[in-house]
């Protein structure tokens, strides 16, 4: 969304406005859970929001003292956090225990699990029986699938079901196998497609999307056209809102990392520092000490 559209449209979310609506997304101490309805005030206000992923309590409930307002049960889960290659054979028991987790782990943020590959491919259906169990058993507030035109009757039918989707265009990791990982929407016919995804994700009711690896001024362009916010990642500075692989912006993935993400801090060293540090106390003798001892 623009800041014009914005500036034209009312303050007032679609549904009228939550408790403590108004509000910055970003920050606070709220008691209660950001919903999408709070995603739109924002989004209505020109507000930009971040998002993290997240895959287990303790991390997430840092986040969310941090106040991160959105966090991401990713299916990045797979490379992240579970040892997989790709997020490829992250399953649906995998995501529901995970976003549980996260869920137990957090008080105020918007948490989103993703449909994982296989769990919404054979149609709207599968797409309902696996998200309403996000919804219910995790206790998730959203759920997000990758497709733009190829996703929308999935979309609607959770949309209709009261359940709220982000969608996820551009670079769909899922799809590796199928497109590898480059930057999408290069050239007109790309660019013309990326937009069509953009609309029926849009049109089959998402409350955001994500757009992924795309260049900057395609993900403008998407930005200006719809009303519903754009998150980007890879996708320069003019989306709606960010988000980040938290393993990546905090330094805890070994290897390379995409050109996109920031690195907000060494989380690998700290880790490596204090295990060595623990290791040599015990080999030498000085831990426990006596304030670690009892009686
Ligand atoms: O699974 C994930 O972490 C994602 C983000 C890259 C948006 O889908």
């Amino acid at each position: 969304m623009s800041l014009q559209a914005a500036q034209n449209q009312s303050a007032t979310p679609p549904s009228g406005p939550a408790p403590g609506a108004g509000k910055a997304l970003y920050g606070g101490k709220s008691t209660r859970r950001i919903t999408v309805h709070d995603i739109a005030a924002a989004s209505e206000r020109g507000e930009k929001w971040p998002m993290l992923t997240a895959y287990d309590a303790m991390t997430a409930s840092v986040f969310d003292e941090a106040g991160i307002p959105v966090m991401l049960v990713g299916d990045s889960m797979g490379n992240c956090h579970l040892g997989y290659e790709t997020t490829v054979p992250v399953t649906m028991d995998e995501m529901a225990m995970l976003s549980a987790a996260v869920v137990r782990g957090t008080k105020r943020a918007l948490i989103v699990a993703d449909l994982p590959f296989g769990a919404y491919q054979e149609g709207p259906v599968q797409a309902l029986r696996n998200a309403t169990r996000l919804i219910k058993d995790a206790g998730v507030g959203a759920v997000k699938l990758e497709g733009g035109e190829r996703s929308h009757e999935q979309i609607r039918l959770l949309v209709e079901a009261g359940i709220p989707v982000m969608g996820h265009i551009g670079l769909t990791p899922q799809s590796v196998n199928a497109m590898g990982y480059r930057v999408q929407g290069r050239g007109e016919e790309a660019a013309q497609q990326l937009l069509r995804d953009a609309k029926a994700v849009q049109d089959a009711g998402a409350f955001a999307v994500v757009l992924e690896l795309v260049p900057a001024e395609l993900a403008a362009e998407v930005t200006r056209t719809l009303h519903i916010p754009t998150v980007g990642i890879g996708a320069g500075p003019d989306t709606d809102a960010q988000v980040l692989v938290y393993t990546d912006m905090v330094g805890l993935t070994g290897g390379k990392v995409p050109r996109f993400t920031k690195q907000y801090a060494n989380m690998r060293q700290v880790l490596t520092d204090a295990a060595k540090e623990y290791a040599e106390e015990v080999i030498g003798g000085t831990f426990p000490a006596a304030e670690h001892t009892f009686h």
